[in-house]
């Protein structure tokens, strides 16, 4: 990696950085990325890079869309803070939460908004417990997630994600927060099973493990419609009507952790509605505000509402929320993007251009790198493997995802490795002409290391 101006000029140790090795960093130093235009940002010493990740998974309209710098100005001249506690409020956020409710087509009743999605997560757990206590049932609490699942950092958001990295030596995660399988079928499937068996088997897994531990003690099960960060893993077809199944016959609350596929990743407004996930709670960021101010939500059914508004009113007040939560910048902004993405068909285009995508990828599927081709939508995973035939991945695992994202640069390409599979998230914005550019430099850049190995 190059070392640049900025880092040239100022002491970059005194700044820590998140999910970086921080005495690597002192070696190598940071990029410094300076602007953005459309699907591309620049450094600071003016090389162009095709951003394929969307940041981090987030930027549906493009890096400098003026419009939402102009709602954020408009909303900033006007007010830039004020809270929504204690019954103040201001418009933005109103408008914001009937918005989002009016997208579920009044599936879900209401919206209580955070800064991040580890906070909303966070809140998701304290709201399933605060429903417990409501109904009486103070012993039904845990909650269960996957392994390979990502929901976050905080306390409890990062109890529920399964990946090593965040438990180990953060002494997480904390008790009754359980992890069941991961739907991955071409890493954990058995030999010869079909999606359909897999499936099966996860939710007869998940039926055992309730029935293990007391279906009077579990209280949710939480869940990425498709799991972005543990390396855009598809769910084998029937999984989530079975796993559904399997939570409301324990009276299990389902919450739809959508802070990626959320407005419009997979090609539909919400992952749950490719998958037809019916969630009691459901949770929203990122895209939201396409991440140019923070902002998350949880979305409540009437089920949870009603049972969590009712004790606020038997305690006098719910205890919970954030200085900054529905923030009027950050909803007035949110509200703007939300009307892009409609306005110019980019969910539409997830779908359409996402296909190109997939089918590109797919096309690359001989390589003897490549073990498997998966995503849908604007989403996609290249996974690499030391041997196709029996999918043997490389070791260490994750050495060669490494170096293909930091040959992908050289090429003026952004992906993300996950261990050894290659990400792709494209701004929804792309066409199918810059599409056909990530698959490029990708190829590329997956070559070049190919000769190294
Ligand atoms: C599915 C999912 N949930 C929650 C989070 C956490 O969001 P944040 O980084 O805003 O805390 C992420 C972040 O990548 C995510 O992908």
């Amino acid at each position: 990696m190059s070392t640049l101006s900025t880092a040239q000029t100022r002491d970059i140790s005194h700044h820590l950085h998140p999910y970086t090795n921080a005495v690597k960093h002192t070696q190598v130093g940071p990029r410094i990325i300076e602007r953005g235009e459309g699907i591309y940002v620049y450094d600071d010493q003016g090389k162009q890079y095709l951003e394929a990740m969307a940041g981090l998974w987030s930027v549906a309209v493009g890096f400098n869309e003026s419009r939402l710098v102009q709602a954020a100005t408009r909303q900033m001249q006007k007010l830039p803070f004020y809270h929504t506690f204690t019954h103040k409020a201001h418009t933005p956020s109103i408008e914001l939460a009937e918005k989002l409710v009016g997208y579920t087509q009044g599936k879900m009743r209401s919206a209580f908004f955070t800064n991040s999605g580890s906070e909303a997560n966070d809140t998701v757990v304290k709201m399933v417990w605060f429903y417990n206590n409501a109904l009486g049932r103070p012993a039904k609490k845990k909650i269960i997630a996957r392994n390979r699942a990502y929901h976050g950092v905080t306390v409890a958001a990062a109890s529920l994600t399964g990946l090593a990295p965040n438990h180990r030596d953060f002494d997480l995660p904390l008790p009754g927060m359980l992890h069941t399988s991961c739907p991955h079928l071409y890493r954990y499937g058995l030999p010869n099973e079909t999606e359909e068996q897999f499936a099966t088997r996860l939710a007869d897994e998940l039926d055992a493990l309730i029935l293990r531990e007391g279906p009077d003690t579990i209280a949710a099960f939480i869940g990425e419609p498709l799991m972005a960060a543990g390396g855009v893993i598809i769910p084998p077809r029937t999984y989530w009507q079975k796993i559904q199944a399997v939570c409301r016959k324990h009276d299990v609350l389902i919450v739809a952790d959508e802070v990626i596929t959320g407005f419009g990743r997979l090609g539909t407004r919400f992952g749950s509605d490719l998958f037809q996930i019916e969630p009691d709670l459901m949770v929203l960021s990122k895209q939201l505000t396409s991440s140019y101010l923070p902002l998350a939500a949880v979305l409540l059914n009437e089920k949870v509402h009603s049972v969590i508004t009712r004790h606020s009113g038997e305690l006098g007040t719910f205890g919970h929320g954030y200085t900054t939560s529905g923030h009027p910048v950050a909803t007035a902004l949110a509200i703007e993007n939300l009307n892009i993405i409609d306005e110019r068909g980019l969910i539409d285009n997830a779908a359409q251009t996402g296909a190109v995508l997939q089918n590109a990828l797919r096309s690359l599927s001989d390589h003897p790198l490549i073990g498997e081709v998966r995503g849908t939508g604007l989403i996609a995973g290249v996974e690499l493997v030391a041997d196709k035939a029996t999918r043997r991945p490389f070791e260490p695992l994750g050495k060669v995802g490494a170096a293909v994202y930091e040959r992908a640069h050289d090429y003026g390409l952004i992906v993300r490795g996950i261990q050894d599979t290659i990400a792709f998230c494209p701004p929804l914005i792309i066409t199918p002409a810059q599409v056909d550019d990530i698959v490029d430099r990708f190829i590329q850049a997956l070559d070049d290391v190919h000769k190294t190995l």
